[in-house]
């Protein structure tokens, strides 16, 4: 058996798709191992991650004596990341705008999850119910979710996979997000086993997708 890829999650909410990223590590659906999740506040998410028996590293965002600014935040971030040899990095509804430090020391080795088809509503502000509530005003008859590899931008790196979800009559935030949350589950564990067989190559904003191994 292959090594398996070491990975890190951030996370600040309820967790449901690194419970997912865990469950598919533990059945061996993905060739990977969940190292650390570390939040910037107490959330659902880590209270996963002890029942699972991994590392949950809380980081208090609000604790000012520690990290008085953005960048120290981060190097504790990044410290904790190296201490467990992260190989890949997975956003999984992370809610803090990160610094250039630790976007660049994970280029190309950090994945976001997105609940909309990017490049359409994604950016500052548009996170949980925001982007539902969007999709609806605008009269979309499709969303769906992202996996991207990130940049600095705000959901603006190059996407990995796409998944496609009808929008339909009566829908509400609430009805929609829960509609394209089984999808955001399946399409992460799908981007994290591409990039833990070395199969996800990046070129300017496109990601191609390469061939599996022959056996
Ligand atoms: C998901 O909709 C994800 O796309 C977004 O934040 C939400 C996180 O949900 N980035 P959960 O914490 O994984 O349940």
């Amino acid at each position: 058996m292959l090594k398996r890829l070491r990975v890190g999650v951030l996370a600040s909410g309820g967790g449901t798709n690194l419970q997912a990223i865990m469950d598919n590590c533990a059945a061996g659906r993905i060739n990977a191992e969940v190292v650390v999740v570390i939040s910037d506040v107490e959330c659902g998410a880590l209270e996963r991650t002890r029942k699972a028996g991994i590392p949950a590293e809380h980081i208090d965002r609000r604790d000012k004596k520690r990290y008085p600014t953005r960048e120290a935040f981060d190097r504790a971030v990044l410290e904790r990341l190296r201490a467990q040899d992260a190989e890949l990095v997975c956003l999984a509804g992370y809610l803090r705008v990160m610094t250039p430090e630790l976007v660049d020391a994970y280029a190309g080795r950090m994945m976001n999850i997105h609940p909309a088809l990017l490049p359409s509503f994604g950016g500052q502000g548009m996170w949980g119910h925001h982007v539902h509530q969007a999709v609806l005003d605008y009269g979309c008859k499709v969303s769906g979710c992202t996996v991207h590899f990130v940049w600095l931008e705000t959901d603006g790196g190059p996407v990995i996979l796409q998944s496609a979800v009808p929008v339909e009559e009566g829908d509400t935030p609430d009805t929609l997000a829960a509609r394209i949350l089984p999808h955001e589950h399946e399409l992460y564990s799908q981007a994290i086993q591409l990039f833990a067989e070395g199969r996800l190559k990046i070129e300017g904003r496109r990601v191609h997708i390469l061939p599996a191994a022959s056996q």
